[in-house]
């Protein structure tokens, strides 16, 4: 069973200047809570309580002020600094200490995924033993994105960063599952031309020992990207929509929390006097009663 996972919500965020000059973008809001606690609520769905969070150098308070250590959630959370963006596969490096000799879970701190059957999908992905295992999911832009080619049985037979020239319209999604033996691939990396390393590379690591997984979101699934300013609030409103129509919230940790049973109504007590009068906390109210 995989029990720790990885938020790396580092980067400049470059392309949402000037919102990112003094905040981190996950910190901003989708709708009516930070980027953050969509990627963070994907871990807790997935049933994983075990979360290291990788923020840019000089964020670390910010992130502090909003999610102290996780205890009011019921989870353990544990803060790392990543001293200038090198690329993802960073994250095991960065998090060598805090995976030890665990399989692990990386989801990216700025993707947003919303399903009906996705929590049953995520703690079936949990059970990964060796290997590792990444989300598909069609998009029409898939030049954007690493993607993936499959064959007739959905294995995946080829995969790509961005792609100029169409090979598949499977965008490989910023979720992915791995074994231990991440730490010693990722470490193996060199830059690419842009002077990080690259998932793609590490993926395909695995791919080329037959060790590489495919799962798919599906049709009914969403999968948004936050990257740019239209990205962004394009999601804003996907969840507003969502929120407003059915009065449930995506994305509600302390929810998720406490419909998982790993905290009481007196956490989420807590969490209506730390959040203080607003909308959210008037919804969590609505959850104990
Ligand atoms: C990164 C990965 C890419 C993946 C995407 C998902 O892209 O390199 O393979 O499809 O995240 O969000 P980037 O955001 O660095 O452009």
């Amino acid at each position: 069973m995989i029990k720790k996972g990885i938020i790396l919500a580092g980067g400049h965020g470059t392309r949402m200047s000037p919102l990112t000059k003094a905040v981190n973008k996950q910190l901003l809001p989708i709708y009516d809570k930070p980027l953050i606690y969509y990627p963070l609520s994907v871990l807790m769905l997935a049933g994983i309580k075990n979360i290291l969070i990788i923020v840019n150098k000089g964020q670390l308070e910010q992130f502090k002020k909003l999610i102290p250590s996780g205890k009011n959630l019921g989870i353990k959370i544990d803060f790392e600094e990543q001293l200038y963006p090198g690329g993802l596969p960073e994250a095991f490096i960065i998090g060598e200490k805090f995976i030890k000799k665990d399989n692990v879970a990386l989801i990216l701190g700025d993707n947003f995924f919303y399903g009906q059957s996705l929590g049953i999908k995520l703690k079936e992905s949990t059970k990964l033993k060796s290997g590792a295992k990444v989300f598909l999911h069609k998009v029409s832009k898939p030049e954007l994105y690493g993607v993936a080619k499959i064959n007739k049985n959905k294995k995946i037979i080829k995969i790509v960063e961005k792609p100029k020239k169409f090979i598949s319209d499977y965008a490989i999604t910023g979720l992915y599952f791995f074994d231990n033996k991440v730490i010693k691939l990722a470490k193996t990396l060199k830059p690419s031309k842009r002077g990080e390393i690259e998932i793609i590379d590490l993926l395909n690591k695995y791919k080329n020992e037959k060790k590489l997984k495919a799962d798919f979101i599906g049709r009914g699934g969403v999968w948004l990207d936050t990257g740019s300013i239209k990205d962004f609030y394009n999601t804003s409103t996907f969840v507003s929509t969502i929120e407003n129509r059915q009065g449930m919230k995506i994305a509600c940790l302390e929810e998720i929390a406490f419909y998982s049973k790993w905290i009481k109504g007196e956490e989420i007590q807590n969490a209506i006097k730390f959040y203080g009068k607003c909308d959210y906390s008037d919804y969590l109210k609505k959850i104990i009663n």
